[in-house]
């Protein structure tokens, strides 16, 4: 557990480097599958390992940190799979990964890593969760099947940092399936950050970039104090934004009304607001890139949003780390709610870790690492 939690810290915090080098496709394939082939064995489970032909003999990525990944993936498949299988495949993709996902898209050529199985599966409202730290599917499974439920939070991680990202789709009762995608040679992560951003930035409030020409609804970024309720409405349409805007006000929100994408990033960056109400159709980009973009940064992540959209897809916002989404144009009272709910999820909520370590240096560690 121990060193799973300071893996994940480190990843997190940015202080893992990666070593890229050159691998042969079968012999990662062979390295990794091999432990797992006299599981299946011994519980006669089908494995299936599938390498495309069309891809070439290797690619260029951290070999540790991609085994990992896959040992990870290939464990829980084996751990959820009663009886059936589970298949390995290596794939050159061409689609599949989050649209305009700044490495893949640009990536020449990508590769999918794919582990399929026959398993329980994993409910739709699981799905975005279970990608936490400490989050398994509901309560039964560390008693049923042990584990802590690091090994998404970490793959996850690993992924960002190789420069791609795991996707997942499953149907309960019939099987899971995890995909990641990773470029076939290694140009760099996902997010590019400046290392030292533990301190809380200022808040430059003038130097944000205005549109010009724009009209633009008034907000409180003058005016917001540490320890205020903050949402941020992002929303091209000035008279939807301002209806939004004066509802979270009566409910004694301040807040902030961006326009267009970049523009949200920039402010989401600045001011950390407690809650982000989010537009699919802006001017520069699409609500999607906005959102993954605020995922894939550990400093705003935790922030929850809220989609607002006439856009029915509500399986791709909550696939994307959506926290709740609703259709538009909505009754001012269904606004009021989702805005209530919206900022309720972002109190603070105790959780509870039972630490269960008997050398007392680690215990201490372990406090330290997860307050
Ligand atoms: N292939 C799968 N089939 C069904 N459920 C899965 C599958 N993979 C993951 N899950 C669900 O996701 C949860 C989180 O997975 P994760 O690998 O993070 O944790 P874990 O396997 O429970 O513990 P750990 O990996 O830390 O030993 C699991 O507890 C399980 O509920
Ligand atoms: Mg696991």
């Amino acid at each position: 557990l121990i060193s799973d939690i300071l893996d994940l810290s480190k990843i997190e915090s940015g202080t893992v480097s990666v070593d890229a080098e050159e691998i042969y496709f079968q012999n990662l394939v062979d390295r990794v599958a091999r432990p797992f082939q006299h599981e299946a064995e011994n519980r006669s489970l089908d494995f299936g390992v599938v390498l495309d032909p069309t891809l070439g003999r290797s690619l260029v990525t951290d070999s540790k940190r991609l085994q990992q990944v896959l040992k990870n993936l290939l464990s829980n498949a084996f751990k959820f799979t009663e009886n059936g299988g589970v298949r390995l495949e290596v794939v050159a993709a061409d689609s599949g990964w989050s649209q305009g996902h700044p490495v893949l898209s640009q990536a020449p050529m990508v590769v999918a890593f794919r582990v399929s199985d026959t398993g329980i599966g994993i409910p739709l409202e699981k799905q975005r969760i279970i990608f936490e730290a400490f989050q398994q599917a509901d309560a039964s499974t560390s008693r049923r099947y042990g584990g802590t439920g690091l090994g998404l939070a970490i793959s996850r991680e690993l992924a960002t940092l190789l420069g791609g990202e795991i996707h997942l789709r499953s149907v309960p009762g019939e099987g899971s399936s995890f995909t990641l995608y990773l470029p076939l040679a290694y140009s760099g992560a996902v997010t590019a950050r400046p290392q030292n951003q533990m301190a809380r930035p200022e808040r430059p409030g003038i130097q944000l970039q205005r549109p010009p020409a724009v009209e633009r609804v008034p907000d409180d970024r003058d005016t917001i104090e540490d320890g205020d309720d903050v949402l941020m409405i992002v929303e091209d349409d000035t008279h939807y934004a301002r209806i939004v805007a004066n509802l979270a006000k009566e409910q004694g929100l301040k807040v902030l009304v961006a326009h267009t994408g970049g523009e949200a990033l920039e402010m989401a960056k600045n001011f950390r607001p407690t809650a982000i109400s989010l537009d699919v159709f802006l001017p520069d980009m699409l609500g999607w890139t906005v959102l993954s973009r605020l995922k894939q940064d550990p400093q705003l992540r935790h922030i929850p949003v809220q989609m607002l959209t006439l856009d029915e897809d509500r399986q791709h916002g909550l696939a994307r780390g959506a926290f709740d989404f609703i259709s538009k144009p909505t009754e001012a009272n269904d606004l009021s709610g989702a805005i209530n709910r919206v900022m309720e999820y972002s109190k603070p909520r105790k959780r509870r870790l039972l630490v269960v370590e008997d050398d007392p240096a680690e215990r201490l560690s372990i406090r330290e690492l997860i307050h």
